[in-house]
């Protein structure tokens, strides 16, 4: 049975449909001739409409994306299917959900906050994983959504959740993504013990 997280999340998502572009953080970063990632196993962690998670799965990525609400799951499978991506879409409340251990090669975290998930993400990652999180800084209350304090970082608080990574890139302030802008703190960063 739907809990009402889904149930709102469901109503924020129902309506909404098409391909979105990725994040052009995530982007930058995955280009970029600095690290060179190889594809391996990823984890979207509330993967939304998915287009994180067609990003690396059409970079040879094999993904698991995960997602409270089924109505945005239904039009990422429809997104990824429509571009050939076998992508894992799986409905959980991450909170709920049991991720497994040293699996992953890579998690992305974008536009999302639930800092009690950030164990179990560094525990699901593999020795020599990387995490890419990207999401509101504190700042973002004077420009808009969101406001709730609970899903808005502090300055510098992903660095310190990520204190026990090697931290290859951060950085924080205004950016403009998709012609709208935000503050937003980003972190890249490697699993090394
Ligand atoms: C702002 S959207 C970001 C989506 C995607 N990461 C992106 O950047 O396009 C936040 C997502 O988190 C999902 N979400 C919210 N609470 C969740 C929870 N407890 N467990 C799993 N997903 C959740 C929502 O359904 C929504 O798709």
């Amino acid at each position: 049975m739907a809990t009402e997280d889904q149930k709102r999340w469901d109503e924020k998502h129902a309506g909404k449909r098409g391909d979105q572009p990725s994040s052009s953080f995530l982007v930058e970063i995955l280009s970029s001739a600095s690290w060179q990632i190889a594809p391996g196993r990823a984890l979207d962690v509330a993967t939304g409409r998915g287009r994180n998670a067609c990003f690396l799965a059409e970079r040879g990525f094999s993904v698991d994306a995960m997602d409270i609400s089924e109505v945005a799951l239904q039009e990422a499978r429809k997104t990824a299917q429509a571009r050939g991506l076998p992508i894992n879409f799986i409905q959980a409340e991450l909170e709920q959900a049991a991720l497994p251990g040293a699996a992953y090669d890579l998690i992305i975290n974008f536009n999302f906050l639930e800092r009690s998930l950030i164990p179990k993400m560094k525990n699901a990652l593999k020795l020599g994983g990387h995490v890419i999180f990207e999401t509101y800084l504190v700042d973002q209350r004077v420009l808009g959504h969101p406001r709730n304090a609970a899903f808005l970082l502090g300055h510098n608080e992903l660095l310190e959740l990520f204190r026990d990574f090697r931290v290859l890139y951060y950085r924080e302030g205004k950016f403009v993504e998709q012609g709208n802008a935000a503050y937003r703190a980003g972190l890249f960063a490697r699993k090394v013990r």
